[in-house]
């Protein structure tokens, strides 16, 4: 393992990112790969080590409401509402971009999604930056997101220059994505800020499934190696644990208590992994709150998993 990747020296990310390099960057949600969004060769790097799609868009991470502004050619009423009440915090808004906002971040795409992120340490480096970052989750396209400096690094190993640790994630899931560039705000990726919260603030386009439908959000995403199988009720009940003696089996409650079940959800699916589980029963939570963006990635989670060959 290479020595001193992972650490809490604010300059040192600085400098790395200034200088083109990826940085691992601790935010309430889940840690993203971090780069310079000003810069294409940085950008392009992001997509090489994650694996990703070229035509999946970014999110800009920005210091603060005023910074965020200054990406968009058209900030709308609701951004500035949104933005206003829940920055920083777990949060991203989608606004027409400005020109400057390169198409390597946006994929092609017309709109531009920022945030503030609601974590001291992304903060401390932001201001100090002065720019933004662009930063996916800092796992590989389409596996189990990260909320944990070490899961950084298991995952992306010699492809980040630096992780900043900022220790486990709060929330545990990544931002609820409003789409304000249309006329009536829309989500488009339940997340940390519940749709209730939203609601509250700005008036939203029907609630529909709460499945999320950004761009490059797949079906299948967030999956760990074993099956993930989602239940109601425990399977106890559903008579189902029954049908898998044989194997190394595991069941989790989402239901009881939502809010500690998000902050430690992607941690259990990896230690699912390493402890060799085959299949993993979870009760889901009732889908409100918090609970609609558990059920979003879980049910990506079930599909991806179904999906790869073990
Ligand atoms: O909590 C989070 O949002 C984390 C942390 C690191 O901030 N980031 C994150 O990034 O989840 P990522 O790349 O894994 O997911 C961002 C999603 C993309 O799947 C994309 O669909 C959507 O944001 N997105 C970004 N720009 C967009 C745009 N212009 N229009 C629609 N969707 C966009
Ligand atoms: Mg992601």
């Amino acid at each position: 393992m290479r020595r001193g990747v992972i650490g809490s020296d604010v300059a040192r990310a600085l400098e790395i990112v200034r200088n083109g390099g990826l940085v691992g960057l601790p935010t309430e949600t889940v840690y993203g790969l971090a780069a310079d969004a000003s810069q294409k060769e940085a950008v392009a790097r992001v997509f090489t080590v994650k694996g990703r799609p070229n035509n999946h868009p970014l999110i800009v991470h920005v210091y603060s409401l005023d910074s965020a502004r200054t990406w968009s050619s058209q900030w709308t009423h609701s951004a500035e509402l949104l933005g206003s009440t829940y920055w920083p915090g777990p949060l991203s808004v989608i606004v027409q971009k400005s020109s400057v906002v390169l198409d390597e971040v946006t994929g092609g795409h017309q709109t531009v999604a920022v945030r503030v992120p609601g974590h001291e340490l992304a903060l401390e480096l932001l201001q100090q930056f002065g720019g933004g970052l662009a930063a996916p989750s800092a796992n590989k396209f389409g596996k189990v997101s990260p909320t944990t400096a070490q899961h950084v690094l298991d995952d992306l190993g010699d492809g980040v220059d630096y992780i900043l640790d900022g220790g486990p994630c709060r929330v545990g899931v990544e931002s609820t994505i409003v789409d304000c560039s249309l006329k009536v705000p829309m989500v488009l990726r339940p997340g940390g800020i519940t749709s209730e919260a939203i609601e509250s603030i700005v008036a939203l386009d029907s609630i529909d499934s709460g499945l999320s439908r950004a761009p490059g959000m797949l079906l299948a995403h967030y999956a760990p190696l074993c099956e993930v199988v989602l239940v109601e009720k425990m399977p106890e009940a559903e008579g189902l644990v029954g049908d898998v003696e044989s194997m190394k089996y595991r069941v989790l409650d989402a239901s009881i208590d939502p809010f500690t079940f998000a902050s430690a959800m992607y941690s259990l699916l990896r230690q699912c992994d390493l402890d060799g589980i085959q299949k993993l029963f979870v009760v889901q939570p009732e889908p409100i709150g918090i609970g609609l963006a558990i059920r979003d990635r879980l049910t990506k989670a079930a599909h991806g998993s179904k999906n790869q060959s073990r």
